[in-house]
């Protein structure tokens, strides 16, 4: 898809009338119980970013495309000072209702574009997007990413790939079919036009057989046998990536790392 047909109204539009935190159903409804995804996103890629960001105790980090604001709870739950920037003011409101009513401190909100942060140079020690990437005009955000962060800096983005069968079947058969015009997702291609903005950099593929897991998560709901499934299926994809490079390219998601020299 031409990065450049990913309308900003249409997406705003529509990720203002999804307020679920699977960021799946149109659903009018403000959701209470956010907090019980937390657990979710207790997953091999997530995990491996959160490594890659280290000890963020006292960090400004910003997190573009906050979204219904899981991930920064997260992060805010660890020490951090997160800015959650998102395109829709309506999750903005969600988030900022969950935050109060459990009392969690250190996220500030801020509404706007990933394409033109509305922050001055070197403000961030960490940039973190999660499943962000994919509805941006990736060459725009990636050099405003850089911009931001501070010399020594890192931005660490997980992201969904683009040529896992399984994950491709998903979409066209069960996914919002507004997904089709709103997402362009990530090849290796990307990433290597990624590594032109910094000083040191790398990516690492996660699910292949493991994609299986996430019917636990994103269809029976089950954190149970989601975290067991994963147990079994994770080691298996870390191997099969370790003997077959390539394969890394069918991928579902990719974490990628980028660092600013001091
Ligand atoms: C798939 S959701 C991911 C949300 C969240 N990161 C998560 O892990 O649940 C994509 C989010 O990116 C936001 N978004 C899309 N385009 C954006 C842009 N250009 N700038 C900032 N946020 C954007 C959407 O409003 C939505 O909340």
């Amino acid at each position: 898809m031409d990065q450049n047909k990913i309308e900003k109204p249409k997406q705003s539009e529509y990720w203002d009338s999804v307020l679920d935190p699977q960021n799946l159903s149109e659903d009018e409804e403000v959701p209470v119980n956010l907090l019980s995804e937390l657990e979710f996103y207790e997953a091999p890629a997530q995990e491996f970013a959160y490594d890659l960001m280290g000890d963020i105790e006292g960090k400004s980090i910003l997190e573009i495309g906050c979204g219904l604001g899981v991930n920064a709870i997260i992060l805010a739950q660890e020490g951090a000072q997160v800015t959650g920037l998102d395109l829709s003011s309506r999750r903005l409101e969600a988030v900022s209702e969950i935050i109060m009513e459990n009392e969690i401190s250190g996220i500030n909100l801020v509404c706007g574009s990933g394409e033109t942060l509305p922050f001055p140079d070197e403000s961030f020690d960490i940039v973190y997007t999660n499943a962000v990437m994919i509805h941006m005009d990736k060459p725009k955000a990636i050099k405003e990413i850089r911009r931001v962060l501070k010399p020594g800096g890192v931005a660490v983005m997980v992201e969904p790939m683009k040529y896992h069968p399984l994950a491709n079947l998903y979409r066209i058969l069960m996914a919002p079919r507004m997904w089709r015009t709103i997402a362009d997702y990530i090849t290796f291609k990307d990433l290597e036009s990624f590594d032109f903005h910094f000083d040191s950099y790398g990516h690492k593929e996660f699910y292949f057989i493991s994609f299986l897991s996430f019917y636990w998560q994103f269809i029976m709901r089950n954190l149970l046998l989601f975290h067991k499934s994963l147990m079994i299926l994770q080691p298996i994809d870390s191997l099969l990536f370790r003997i077959i490079p390539p394969l890394g390219r069918v991928a579902w998601f990719t974490v990628y790392w980028g660092r600013r020299a001091r």
